[in-house]
């Protein structure tokens, strides 16, 4: 297996991170993958999708990471998904650029606490809030894969160029070892010729490095939260979960190369 722990990040908000986070689980779960959902953003949006409400919990990701002495394993759950946890997001999330600004190592603080679960698990995907601060700065430093997923619009590009050069700054100060898991286009509008051609860019500038699924624009997506699972679980043969599932095929067989 070439990567075990995944961010699924982008700064720009909106454009299906949540969304495949939890789709993509539902998909490697039915193919029998065990999985640990992170929840890192404080909007709670995969906490929620994946049947939990946020302020149900205790304790949550924000706990672990401002508190030394709260563990992993104390805010793991069983999450809608078969075969996969939530360490649920709570508001402490908030605070915590402030109140970790100081700390030394103040980077790797999710890699330590993630150390005593993750090998409990086949996939840990790291649902990454739509900002570069220091929660995002933690999952990427604790990442061996990054999961780009990218609206296609013209601007998008120049998003994606900052994001690829943040990506080397992290891999140069905190982790040598972070890869491009891939790119996903995502919510994409197929009748019209300006997305055709951003995704043409796409494959022209970064190749391999973009998954061959796409991810089509449906209303029927933006009924996840109502049902809180993934679609494979709701629209069981919908054009958009079988997209999710050939991403999972694909997602596998690039782990196996
Ligand atoms: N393929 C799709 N077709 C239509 N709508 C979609 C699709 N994927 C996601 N959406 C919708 O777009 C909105 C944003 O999706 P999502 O929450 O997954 O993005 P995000 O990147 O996690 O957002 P944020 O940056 O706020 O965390 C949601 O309302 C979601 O239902
Ligand atoms: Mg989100």
């Amino acid at each position: 297996m070439k990567h075990q722990v995944i961010s699924i990040a982008n700064q720009k908000g909106g454009v299906g991170k949540t969304t495949t986070c939890i789709n993509l689980a539902g998909a490697l779960s039915e193919k029998g993958k065990s999985i640990l959902l992170v929840d890192m953003d404080y909007q709670g949006n995969l906490t929620l999708g994946v049947g939990m409400n946020p302020g149900d919990f205790e304790k949550g990701t924000g706990d672990v990471i401002l508190y030394p002495e709260i563990s992993f394993r104390e805010v793991i759950h069983q999450s809608s998904i078969p075969n996969a946890d939530i360490a649920p997001a709570n508001m402490m999330l908030s605070k915590i650029d402030i109140n970790i600004d100081r700390r030394e190592e103040r980077h790797k603080i999710l890699h330590d606490k993630l150390y005593e679960v993750k090998d409990n698990y086949d996939y840990v995907f790291i649902d990454c809030p739509p900002a570069f601060n220091l929660l995002t700065v933690n999952a990427l430093s604790t990442s061996d894969g990054i999961l780009i997923p990218i609206q296609c619009y013209p601007y998008s590009l120049a998003g994606l160029n900052m994001l690829l050069e943040i990506i080397d700054d992290i891999r140069y100060a905190y982790n040598f070892d972070l890869e491009i898991t891939g790119i996903l286009p995502t919510v994409y509008e197929t009748n019209t010729r300006i997305a055709a051609a951003v995704l043409q860019e796409l494959h022209d500038r970064y190749g391999g490095k973009v998954f061959d699924t796409i991810i089509k624009k449906s209303v029927k997506v933006a009924e996840g939260p109502i049902h809180q699972k993934p679609m494979v679980q709701y629209a069981n043969r919908h054009p958009v979960t079988m997209a999710y599932r050939e991403l999972a095929l694909e997602f596998l067989r690039r782990e196996n190369t």
